[in-house]
């Protein structure tokens, strides 16, 4: 699959996703204001980029930590299971918990994140995903806070990978083969 030749078509450009970034955490900052600390978890890898963005806006005490759950195969499509590959290091019962996602697609990843994570007992828990494709979903799951909707369309980029390739991209685009 990932010998197939593709380009890629900027569909987000770096300029607009760092605007996005920026509004962002300005909403997060605003709903967390007076929290302790909020724990800041990335869904690995995709969310690497977002994530190290992300918290450098945020204007509040954070902690980072991470978590990879995946589901299988490295293709273009999404399995319904869901594997927990690492956990995080930290505890976060009573806590401020905000969860940072590359793409919610069918919602199958971020439910089942999401539930683990409940049962938990966080203090509060909230989720921001960077992409949403709302008519991919199986799972009916929104984030809290979402960067951009897009159409069903396999992107990469800013993180986001294809079989492991082009997640250094500064901007977010489309896979077209040819
Ligand atoms: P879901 O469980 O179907 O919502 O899948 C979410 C995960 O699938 C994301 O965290 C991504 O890792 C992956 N994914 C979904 N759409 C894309 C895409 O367009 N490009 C790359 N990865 C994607
Ligand atoms: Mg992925």
């Amino acid at each position: 699959m990932s010998e197939r030749k593709y380009v890629i078509d900027q569909m987000i450009s770096a300029k607009s996703i760092a605007a996005r970034v920026e509004a962002l955490a300005a909403e997060i900052t605003q709903s967390f204001r007076g929290t302790e600390k909020l724990v800041v978890v990335g869904l690995l890898r995709g969310s690497f980029v977002f994530i190290a963005d992300l918290v450098r806006e945020i204007d509040l005490p954070v902690e980072v930590d991470f978590l990879e759950a995946s589901s299988y195969g490295d293709a273009m499509h999404t399995s319904r299971e869901v594997r927990i590959l690492k956990d995080l290091r930290g505890e976060i019962a009573g806590r401020d918990v905000l969860v940072v996602e590359d793409i919610v697609d069918t919602g199958f990843t971020l439910h089942h994140v999401k539930n683990l994570l409940l049962s938990r007992e966080p203090r509060r828990l909230e989720v921001c995903a960077l992409l949403d494709k709302p008519s991919r979903r199986e799972v009916e799951i929104r984030a809290t806070w979402t960067g951009f909707e897009i159409p069903d369309e396999f992107v990469v980029g800013y993180g986001i990978d294809y079989a492991q390739r082009d997640r250094n991209l500064p901007y977010i685009g489309k896979v077209r083969f040819v």
